[in-house]
This record gives C-alpha cells, sequence and structure tokens, in this order.
C-alpha cells in the first residue's frame, strides 16, 4: 500500500470501483438465463448465446436467439395491445411516460452499472450520461404525450412499430426509440443488439413493473436475422433502425414498396474542425470528448480532425500530452476515462484498420503506457499526415482513433468537411462568431457544434444528411417519424379510387406517318429548350384516341443534364432569401393566370375535362401558387430549449437536387402542387410530369421562363415516367425522391434510392389535388433540419 504522502507525490489515482451487487443480483433472478420479454411477461429461454463483459470476457448471461416465431408472437401482442394504446386519452398516455422517466431516475445506478458491464464503457459516463438523458427523453416525451392533440391535429399513430438498435449506446437508443413511439400511440416491439441485450430487458421488467400495459413495449432479443425477421414482418408498419450503412441499406431494400414508414440513423465520420482563433485548451477538451468518449464509439463521433495550418503542429503537440493522460481501465472504476471495446469482433475491426492507415502511410502515435491485457482494450490512437482520400479518412472506423488534417483557409475546412459520403454531426472551433455562424450552414450534417461537441437533448432533433440516413430523433420533427397524417402518406393506396388512362404511345417521329396535329415539345433542361438525346418523341392523345401533340421521349442521359443543371442552380436558389423566392412563386402564378384561358383549353383537349373543371383546375393551380409563395418566407426554424447555457438553432434546410416524377391525374395542378414546395424550400427540382398528360407541364417552359425562375431550378423531362423516376432514384447527385405512380414504380424508386440512401417520398394510387393539402407536410418533406448548438458565455 502506498503512504498518503507517496500518492501526493505521484498524484496517482488508485481504483475506486463502482459496485456490482445488485445488478449481479438481479442476474442471479434469473438464472443468468433470459427469454424474451413478451405481452408483459418473459418466455421461456430458448436457444441461447452469451452476452459478455468485454472488459474481462467474463459470461454475464445467456440471451435468447429470436426466431420468426418469436418475432411473430411479439408482434401480435403488440397488434393486440395497440387499439387500447392508442385510444387512451393524451393525459393518460403522458402518465405512463411520465411513470417511466420516474423508473429510470428511481433505478438511475442500477441501469448505469448493468449498462457499464454489459457495454464495456465507463461507469462515469453511463452514470453522468446515459442514464440522465434516458430519463429526459422520457420527460420530454411526457409532454408531447399530453400535448398530441393540440400540436399535431389530424395525426394518427403510425401502429406497430419495429426497432433495432445498436450496441454503442443500448439503453440511450432504447428511450431515443421508445419515448416518441409510445408517446405518439404506437406499441413497440424492439430488438436490441446482440452484444448488448441487458439493459433493455431490465427496462422492460421495470416499465412493466411500473405499470405499463402487456404488450405496449414487448423485447426480442437476438442478432441480425431476427432484426431480419421483424424488418420483414407484414403486420409492422414501420421499422425504425440504428446501425451501420450497411444494414441501414439492406433494411431500405427489404422495406420498400411495402408501405412501412421507416427512419434510419447511420453511419458518420463527422468533422471536428479547429480554427486558428480557437481556445486551444477547450479544444484539446473537446477532441477528448469527441473521440475518447465511449471508446469512439459513437456514430456522430469527431473523428476527423481538421485543423488550420497555422496551428497544427502546437494542437498535436497539446493532443498527445493529452492523451498521455487518460486513463483506459475497469469500466466500474469510476476514476477511468476510457473503458472496454464492446466486443472481440470490434476490437479486430479497429485494429485492422489501424494497420492499414499505417500501411497507407499515415504516421501513428499512441500513448507510452499499454491497456490491461485480459479483455477488449484499445488505446486512444492518433494518425497525423492522413491523406484526404484514404481508408482511415473515409472509413468509419467506430473506436478510439482520430485521423488528422490541416487545411489552410475556411473555404477549404469546409470541403475537407464536407468530403465523405456521410452527414451526421460536426463540430467547429472558434471565436469568431461571424465565421462560425458562417461555416455552419454550409456543413452537410444535421447537427453542428459550435465550439462543443457530444452534446445531445430530448428537444432537438438528432440525424443526418446524406448515407448517414434519414429522420430525426428528438422534438418535434422526431414525434412525426411515429405519426401519420390522416392523408398523404405512404399507405394511400386505399384512396387510389380513380385510376389514370395510360394514353401514351411510343413512335420515333422519323416514321411517323400521321400529320403532326401540334408542334413537339421538347425537353426544359438548365433553362433552356432541349431536344431529347434519344431524337424520339411520343404522341400525347386524348381520352378518344386522337392525336394531339408530341413530347420529347427523354432518357437516361437527358435526366443526366438536368440533374447537373439542378446542382448548379441549386447552390444559388438554396441560399435565396424566402422573400426571393416567394417573388418568383407570385410571378409564375400571376403569368399562369393570365394564361388561364390558354391552359384550361389545354386541359380539356388532354383530359377530357369540362370546361368549368379545366378552368377551375387552373384557378387552384394559381392559388397553390400563391399558398408556397406565402410559405417561401415563413417556413420557420426554432430555436430549441436545451438545457445549456446558449441556444440550439433549427434550421430547415432545401435538401438540394430533388426527382419529382409528378402525378399523372390533374397534370397541371399535380404538377404545380409538387413543384411549388420543393422550389419554396430551396430545391432545385427535376421533374418527369404526367405520363399521359404531359402538354400542361411543356407548356409551362414559357411560364417559367418569363417568371424569372433561375436557370436549373426547375427542370422537365418528359417520357416513361416508371423509368425515369427509377433512373432519378438511382442517381448518386440527386438527393430525394418524391413520387406519385404506381404501386411497383414506388417499390422501384425504394429499392433504388437504397443506392446513395437518398431521402423517399412515394406514394401509390391517384389523389384528390383539388382538396386542401398540409402544406407543412409537403415543405417538412422538402427540408431536412439542421440543428447548431451554440453555447455562449465568457
Ligand atoms: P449493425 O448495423 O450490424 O448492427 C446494428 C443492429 O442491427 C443490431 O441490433 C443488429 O443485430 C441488427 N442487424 C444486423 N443485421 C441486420 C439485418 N439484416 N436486418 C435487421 N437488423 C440487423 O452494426 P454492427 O455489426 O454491430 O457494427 C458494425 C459497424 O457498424 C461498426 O463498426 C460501426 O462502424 C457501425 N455502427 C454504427 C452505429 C451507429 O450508431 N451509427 C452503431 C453500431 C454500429
Amino acid at each position: 500500500m502506498p503512504s498518503v504522502a507517496d500518492i501526493f507525490k505521484t498524484m496517482e489515482y488508485g481504483p475506486a470501483p463502482e459496485s456490482d451487487t445488485e445488478a449481479r443480483a438481479w442476474l442471479a433472478r434469473h438464472g443468468g438465463r433470459f427469454g424474451h420479454f413478451v405481452n408483459g411477461a418473459w418466455t421461456k429461454p430458448g436457444l441461447s448465446f452469451g452476452v459478455i463483459d468485454p472488459s474481462s470476457n467474463e459470461l454475464l448471461a445467456k440471451a435468447t436467439q429470436g426466431t420468426a416465431k418469436d418475432v411473430d408472437a411479439a408482434v401480435a401482442a403488440a397488434r393486440k395491445a395497440f387499439p387500447k394504446w392508442s385510444r387512451l386519452s393524451a393525459h393518460a398516455r403522458a402518465r405512463h411516460l411520465y411513470a417511466l422517466a420516474r423508473m429510470v431516475q428511481k433505478h438511475a445506478r442500477l441501469f448505469a452499472v448493468v449498462e457499464s458491464m454489459d457495454n464495456g464503457k465507463p461507469i462515469r459516463e453511463t452514470r453522468d450520461l446515459d442514464v440522465p438523458l434516458v430519463a429526459r427523453h422520457f420527460y420530454h416525451h411526457a409532454g408531447w404525450a399530453q400535448l398530441l392533440p393540440t400540436e399535431f391535429p389530424g395525426h394518427r399513430p403510425v401502429g406497430v412499430v419495429g426497432q433495432i438498435i445498436p450496441w454503442n449506446f443500448p439503453l440511450l437508443m432504447l428511450a431515443w426509440k421508445v419515448a416518441p413511439a409510445l408517446a405518439a400511440g404506437n406499441t413497440v416491439v424492439l430488438k436490441p443488439a446482440e452484444f448488448t441485450p441487458l439493459s433493455a430487458l431490465l427496462f422492460a421488467e421495470l416499465a412493466a413493473e411500473a405499470g405499463l400495459p402487456p404488450g405496449v413495449l414487448n423485447i426480442i432479443t437476438g442478432d441480425g436475422s431476427t432484426g431480419a425477421a421483424l424488418v420483414a414482418h407484414k403486420d409492422v408498419d414501420k421499422i425504425a433502425f440504428t446501425g451501420s450503412t450497411e444494414v441501414g441499406r439492406i433494411i431500405r431494400k427489404a422495406t420498400a414498396g411495402s408501405g412501412k414508414k421507416l427512419s434510419l440513423e447511420l453511419g458518420g465520420k463527422s468533422p471536428f474542425i479547429v480554427y486558428e482563433d480557437a481556445d486551444l485548451d477547450a479544444v484539446v477538451e473537446g477532441v477528448v470528448d469527441a473521440i475518447w468518449f465511449n471508446q469512439g464509439q459513437v456514430c456522430c463521433a469527431g473523428s476527423r480532425l481538421l485543423v488550420q495550418e497555422g496551428i497544427h503542429d502546437r494542437l498535436m503537440g497539446m493532443i498527445r500530452a493529452r492523451m498521455e493522460k487518460l486513463r483506459v481501465g475497469k469500466p466500474l472504476d469510476k476514476a477511468v476515462d476510457m473503458g472496454a471495446i464492446v466486443a472481440p469482433e470490434q476490437l479486430e475491426r479497429i485494429t485492422k484498420l489501424v494497420e492499414q492507415g499505417k500501411a497507407e502511410g499515415a504516421e501513428m502515435w499512441q500513448p507510452s503506457w499499454s491497456v490491461p491485457k485480459n479483455g477488449c482494450f484499445y488505446p486512444p490512437t492518433l494518425f497525423t499526415n492522413v491523406e484526404p482520400a484514404s481508408t482511415i479518412a473515409q472509413v468509419e472506423i467506430f473506436g478510439p482513433v482520430l485521423v488528422a488534417m490541416s487545411f489552410r483557409t475556411p473555404e477549404e475546412s469546409v470541403a475537407l468537411a464536407n468530403n465523405t459520403v456521410f452527414g451526421l454531426a460536426a463540430s467547429l472551433w472558434t471565436e469568431n462568431i461571424n465565421l462560425a455562424l458562417d461555416v455552419a450552414p454550409k456543413l452537410k450534417a444535421g447537427v453542428v457544434w459550435v465550439n462543443a461537441t457530444n452534446l445531445f437533448d430530448a428537444a432537438a432533433g438528432f440525424g443526418g444528411y446524406r448515407e448517414s440516413g434519414y429522420g430525426r430523433e428528438g422534438g418535434r420533427e422526431g414525434m412525426v417519424e411515429y405519426l401519420r397524417l390522416e392523408m398523404g402518406d405512404g399507405r394511400s393506396e386505399t384512396r387510389a379510387a380513380r385510376r389514370v388512362p395510360a394514353g401514351v404511345s411510343h413512335l420515333p417521329s422519323q416514321i411517323s406517318h400521321l400529320p403532326l396535329v401540334d408542334r413537339t415539345s421538347k425537353l426544359f433542361i438548365g433553362g433552356k429548350q432541349a431536344r431529347p438525346d434519344s431524337g424520339y418523341s411520343r404522341a400525347v392523345l386524348d381520352p378518344k384516341g386522337r392525336r394531339i401533340g408530341e413530347v420529347g421521349d427523354g432518357n437516361r442521359k437527358d435526366l443526366r443534364n438536368a440533374v447537373e443543371a439542378a446542382q448548379a442552380a441549386a447552390k444559388s436558389w438554396g441560399k435565396a432569401t424566402g422573400h426571393l423566392r416567394a417573388q418568383i412563386l407570385y410571378y409564375i402564378g400571376e403569368n399562369l393566370s393570365a394564361r388561364g384561358d390558354e391552359f384550361a383549353a389545354r386541359l380539356r383537349a388532354m383530359t377530357g375535362a369540362t370546361a368549368a373543371q379545366a378552368r377551375a383546375e387552373v384557378e387552384a393551380s394559381v392559388s397553390r401558387l400563391f399558398t408556397y409563395a406565402a410559405w417561401a418566407d415563413k417556413y420557420d426554424g426554432a430555436v430549441h430549449n436545451v438545457p445549456i447555457r446558449g441556444v440550439a438553432l433549427q434550421m430547415n434546410e432545401p435538401i438540394g437536387v430533388v426527382g419529382l416524377a409528378a402525378p399523372d391525374e390533374a397534370p397541371l395542378l399535380g404538377f404545380v402542387s409538387t413543384v411549388a414546395p420543393l422550389l419554396a424550400a430551396g430545391n432545385a427540382v427535376v421533374v418527369v410530369p404526367s405520363e399521359p398528360h404531359p402538354l400542361s407541364a411543356t407548356d409551362l417552359y414559357t411560364v417559367l421562363e418569363s417568371s424569372d425562375v433561375p436557370a436549373g431550378a426547375v427542370n422537365i423531362v418528359t417520357g416513361a415516367k416508371e423509368a425515369l423516376a427509377k433512373v432519378l432514384a438511382e442517381h448518386d447527385d440527386v438527393e430525394s425522391v418524391w413520387y406519385w405512380g404506381t404501386a411497383e414504380g414506388r417499390k422501384a424508386v425504394e429499392l433504388a434510392s437504397a443506392g446513395n440512401m437518398k431521402r423517399t417520398w412515394a406514394h401509390a394510387g391517384a389523389w384528390d389535388w383539388s382538396a386542401e393539402l398540409p402544406a407543412r407536410e409537403f415543405l417538412r418533406e422538402a427540408t431536412q433540419v439542421k440543428n447548431i448548438w451554440v453555447p455562449y458565455g465568457e
């Protein structure tokens, strides 16, 4: 034993272990074997897998490998519980959510210890961060449950929700998923990750004790195959997933065309940007939190350190000195900074990627001390001299490995930061508020932290851009993920009362024997009328089969040109003020109105509408343009009330380039109702108009030309809609696709979207476009939320 004097001299920490007695007693009460938790009770343990403490490789318990039959039983229990749960009064559900929050607080220490033992993360983190945030999530969502009828009128719960979560924040991810789902009135089947099932099982057991009705929350344990069975289950209405982009892609494909709602929170390679005027001492602590918190197993970890050239060497020296002082050890020791990696597979993955980094020529540095030999430990690691295109700069390592690169100017920092397929989070450090607020909107990321990192709260939505997924968790936008608006969602087939006639034939114009009745419309690309690449056109027929015109037969190449034009336009249109966008939408409306008779005549000829119907469609189109002109400067963000000294600014940003397969019915009104919200929100659009009735869209060329619409903001490619929609969904530079058409077309679009994990908003069946449509819903689908956290104070 060292004497007190010795300790003062060395300032060494002794061990400060947290007791595991209660946690072990809980495991023992279950005989070390767990079944699933279904319909408020434990099932008999079945074929099982071991749950390991990764810091010692000790077997903690055995959990049951869920089969398709188990999933079936859990979904059936959730379905049975749904009617009653969803019909509870808002207040009654709020009481339940509140009870869950209290339950978490009451058992906070037990949860923290179980989580640390199962995952390997330090007790300091589970005790001070994970579990308090879990309680906060349930409190916050008790509030949403109470306010649901007044804040979300016209919405209903989705139904039975399947939730699949990863192992890095097992209990917190459960809270992020379960709290909004239950608050919205859904029932849940949740599958925790196979490495870390214990805290979810404990939660379910204690939730039942706290009075949560049987079947409302069911837990099924197992590996990816159990998850896949849940995803495939016919009676599941929504899948919410957090995990790797690879599995996210599989799930996108598996749910395509099923009408299931989907939200995905996937991987990241988030930049941590340091400008030369930053407070470097604060930066060093920020780096520790960004990449060594939770052993770097954080989807939004600041894993790419981008440093302005002038301070690079100095900061690296400071970071190395700090790394030398980090402590890696037993997770239950209250004085360690880093615990164990979750499992041997993950340790191996990290080790391999680090070897690859060295092989690719980057310089690796690790502290002089070594990590404990027994268990899955990996030391904090820093790479310098990293090529931006190298593997370790691009791939999510998901471990305590930081890769550093330098930049010269703020422009270069933005380019480097955005040089990734991901877009989850970003952290930027500068004392210059002008620079911070100039750079933050330019970063492709769902969350930006200014002079801070890894801040989370239930009031501020969290989620990604690009291949980091879509959907948000937390805040109002997180609630929307668990609700359906009474109309206009993915399951609107039942509304498909009106079938649209296929009135199109395909013929090469060169060999046409019929005299042309009308001139052939070209395509509209980059603000100019362009001949279709194919050199072919398509006849447009009236309801009696007579030819009334021809339009260009667009193909893949035309779409490529259109997307290119849209990309260029998106840059400036996305930055245009709401006021300017409003002016232009009003102007389109005005010009359309001035040519109302002509457009009405065209509608009559194409669709056989009566004079009154055609006139009404034109009038409604003008009115709709005015609606979105009105919204263009009013679809505001918010300032979230997060528990920091500072603000979290929610910005509703345009998505960028959106592909749109417009509805076949209501050829003018359907076109305007979908293009206008996208424009109002600042997107550039590539539209495939109504296939049988495209002439209303081609007639709009001259309206757009005379209304100051910037070149490339609206591009129109006529042709075979289903085929063109699929091309748009496959295109890597298209960031979202809206689709109205058939069930098969919707499925094709959703499947193809998995390529770059673009968002889709796809519908099967005809709509009544003359009805009052929920503008906010259209605008929500036309935007993506970025939350910028700005702590302040000297
Ligand atoms: P994973 O994506 O395979 O696992 C996450 C969850 O999905 C687990 O519950 C798993 O059982 C389930 N799952 C796996 N295959 C499935 C399928 N086909 N259908 C339905 N569910 C399925 O992640 P894994 O293998 O644990 O980790 C691999 C890498 O993924 C990590 O190294 C890291 O890069 C990344 N990852 C990212 C996370 C994030 O939060 N962004 C979380 C976990 C992993």
